[in-house]
């Protein structure tokens, strides 16, 4: 498995580019099953979870192809069967997002039941009740979800239990093609479910109240092919900005945006960051200046997101004075902790709360990858340490980080892949 060696001290410096986001890129390739037509999507970022994606479609018949750029092309009329196997779903949980697309457009999916991961249990339960409401007749038979709309969907009025992005992502591609209307009740805010919708409507789906918890679709009977470009990467952007914090640098990311992450910008400037933004730019420096720890509870949009409490946690541990941390989205979210405290953190644990003392700097070790965030919450906390830390088990990081070491050696941080 490849390993990061990285040597700390560096304050981080310059110019990226952020890539185009995962958790945008991913429901958006499942939507493509819905298209009577070809799609084609720009911005989609290079990542193994874009690939699985990818190889899931393809594995069931889907035409696609890609240019140098990433640019994708996909026809879906070739599809010849609906199954997402267990091979491709145990390596990447958010399979089960073809889920709702093959159901409304074929009437049937059998798609193995995503396990949990590290940080939680990851259940399915919404996005089932929210499509046997809609009319499907729903088993779970030999760890496969099996899934039929002989008649096809028909539009229901739902109420989510909890807010789920891939919930409301899922029910949200199900009814563009039910018949009659559905309202989705408590849905998810995120930008990434606004990025699904806004696509969606480019396809020719009739869909009120975008952006809102409260999501009306009038279902219409086919949906055409048509070109769309992935927004940037909220979480990506807020993980160097957040870096750039810890390592009292200055950085420049470009093609992004400052209002799909309006409360992390907030609790980076709580921290002592001078932030300025344009239309598809955020700059930030702190002057030289260490971190003031922050304290944060993680909610869904447009509360602090659960994908940047390590990275805030990594930068509380050298900051000036103590914060807490709050997790209320995964119940195994804090592992990350364990880790940074073997590198002289100093964070005590009480339920869902880590309270972190900031101290002057951290020791390099050898640490080992839990799961996407968490990775780079150990990279922040490499960069801010005295001596050589060894990060194993990177496959998680290569997940959600496009070039990751690349765009940090750019930033002028000493990291470098060893091939494991
Ligand atoms: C999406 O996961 C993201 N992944 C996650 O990002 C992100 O952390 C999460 O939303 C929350 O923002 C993608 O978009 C691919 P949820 P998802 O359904 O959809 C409970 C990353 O690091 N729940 O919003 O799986 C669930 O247990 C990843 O990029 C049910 O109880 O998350 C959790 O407690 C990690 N029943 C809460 O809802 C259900 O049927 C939120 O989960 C569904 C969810």
């Amino acid at each position: 498995m490849d390993k990061l060696i990285i040597q700390g001290g560096a304050s981080l410096s310059g110019e990226i580019k952020i890539s185009g986001s995962k958790n945008s890129g991913l429901p958006i390739l499942a939507a493509t099953i819905l298209a009577n037509g070809s799609m084609k999507l720009s911005n989609l970022p290079h990542l193994n979870d874009i690939t699985t994606m990818l190889a899931l479609l393809r594995c069931m018949g889907v035409d696609v192809t890609i240019d140098e750029k990433m640019c994708v092309e996909i026809n879906p009329n070739s599809i010849t069967h609906y199954d997402a196997p267990y091979e491709l779903v145990k390596t990447m949980r958010a399979s089960i997002l073809v889920l709702g697309p093959l159901l409304a457009r074929f009437g049937e999916a059998n798609v193995s039941f995503p396990g949990g991961c590290a940080i939680g249990s990851r259940p399915v339960d919404i996005h089932l009740r929210g499509l046997e409401a809609m009319g499907a007749e729903i088993e779970v038979d030999g760890g496969y979800i099996r899934a039929r709309a002989p008649n096809g969907l028909r539009g229901a009025h739902f109420f989510m239990e909890t807010v789920t992005v891939g919930g409301t992502e899922n029910l949200l591609m199900a009814a563009v093609l039910a018949k009659g209307k559905t309202i989705l009740e408590n849905a998810a805010r995120e930008p990434e479910v606004v990025d699904l919708a806004e696509c969606l409507v480019a396809m020719g789906a009739k869909i009120q109240g975008i952006g809102t918890d409260h999501l009306v679709i009038e279902g219409v009977d086919e949906l055409q092919g048509c070109s769309y470009r992935i927004m940037p990467d909220r979480i990506e952007t807020g993980t160097y900005l957040t870096a750039a914090a810890a390592t009292r640098g200055s950085v420049m990311l470009r093609h992004t945006r400052a209002d799909i992450l309006e409360v992390v910008l907030l609790k980076l400037e709580e921290a002592g960051a001078k932030i300025e933004s344009g239309e598809d730019w955020i700059s930030l420096t702190m002057n030289g200046e260490r971190p003031k720890a922050v304290s944060l509870k993680t909610a869904p949009y447009p509360a602090f997101p659960t994908d940047m409490q390590a990275q805030f946690m990594a930068m509380n541990t050298v900051a000036s004075g103590s914060a807490t941390v709050t997790e209320t989205i995964f119940e195994n979210r804090l592992i990350q902790v364990n880790e940074l405290n073997r590198m002289g953190a100093n964070i005590s644990l009480e339920g869902n709360t880590a309270l972190i003392k900031g101290v002057e700097r951290l020791k390099g070790a050898p640490v080992m990858a839990t799961d996407l965030r968490a990775s780079a919450s150990l990279v922040i906390a490499a960069m801010v340490a005295d001596g050589e830390t060894i990060v194993d088990r990177i496959y998680h990081i290569d997940r959600g980080y496009e070039c990751i070491e690349e765009k940090l050696q750019i930033l002028g941080a000493n990291i470098r892949r060893v091939p494991g």
